[in-house]
């Protein structure tokens, strides 16, 4: 989708054949040219959002461009388009839309809105993934409709740092897209968890995590933590990327800094930080 979406935004306007202007907030002038999208993964909500990822091989960059114009005119989301998806990409696509949810849930712009979508959606793919997986009616409806929800909440307020980790180590060592974020939201959830408030209990209770009002701060966020964990785990994506090596750490740091969704994070960052991350994937 992102490619097609570049392509439709370059076409309405030329001046930004180069690509490379269209990171970050992009320049355009007009809308781009009419797409009607019918996703065929799970996971990216790209039909519905202000976003798309280009892979700039040559600097070995994924970069995030967010640009009103390029929303499809018609979206048609339909869970038979994704029933061939082999497990593997059900269940990465699917931690990628559980991760816009989690962090569009807890990004710095978050409010009431967004959160009812985020919230709506965290649940929803919750409890259909390991279905997704399996191959059920329910578990694939409620991945289409999952991915979507999330879609309309993040689209509205951004992300955070999983994915701007994410798209780093998919242009470094090719990672698909969600078993990166996979890997990166446990690791980044503890990371933030001082700066989320009462959240992650949301995020616990979501999950269908039991009796989460009775538990201290402490146990909720490590109950939320756990709980996306397992599932990852449930669905068969490892925690680790089999190639990690320290001396890319700088490059991989700076680069996730760069990264349009990482200004949104919930807790603000550095390059350091982002190394030390990086390193618990070793
Ligand atoms: N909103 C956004 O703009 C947004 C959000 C998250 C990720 N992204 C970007 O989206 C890209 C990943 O997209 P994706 O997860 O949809 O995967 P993809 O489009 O890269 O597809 C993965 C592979 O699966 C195949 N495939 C797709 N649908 C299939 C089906 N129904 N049956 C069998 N095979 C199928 C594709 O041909 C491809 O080989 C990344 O570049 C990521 O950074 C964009
Ligand atoms: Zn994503």
């Amino acid at each position: 989708m992102g490619y097609i979406e570049a392509v439709g935004i370059i076409i309405a306007n030329p001046e930004c054949e180069d690509v490379r202007s269209l990171e970050g907030t992009a320049p355009t002038k007009k809308p781009c040219v009419p797409i009607i999208a019918v996703p065929t993964t799970s996971g990216t909500a790209a039909e519905v959002t202000i976003n798309y990822v280009i892979t700039d091989v040559e600097r070995k960059r994924r970069f995030v461009c967010v640009d009103p114009h390029d929303i499809p005119v018609i979206a048609v989301v339909d869970p038979e388009m994704m029933a061939s998806m082999p497990k593997g990409l059900i269940a990465s696509t699917g931690m990628d839309a559980h991760t816009h949810a989690i962090e569009g849930y807890t990004t710095k712009a978050a409010w009431e809105m967004t959160d009812m979508f985020h919230l709506k959606a965290i649940k929803i793919i919750f409890r259909s993934l390991r279905g997704a997986v399996e191959n059920t009616k329910e578990g694939l409806e409620g991945m289409a409709l999952g991915q979507y929800t999330a879609g309309m909440g993040f689209s509205n307020v951004g992300l955070g740092i999983a994915p701007s980790m994410a798209h780093t180590l998919g242009a470094v060592y090719d990672t698909p897209h969600g078993v990166a974020c996979a890997m990166m939201l446990p690791i980044v959830m503890e990371y933030s968890a001082a700066c989320t408030g009462e959240k992650y209990r949301e995020i616990a209770r979501a999950m269908g995590v039991a009796n989460v009002d009775a538990m201290s701060q402490e146990e909720y966020r490590q109950a939320a933590v756990e709980a996306v964990r397992k599932l990852s785990a449930d669905v068969g994506i490892p925690s680790k990327p089999p190639v990690l090596k320290e001396e890319d750490l700088p490059f991989l740091a700076e680069s996730a800094y760069a990264d349009a969704c990482r200004p949104g994070h919930s807790k603000d960052t550095n390059v350091e930080e982002l190394k030390g991350l990086f390193r618990k994937l070793m």
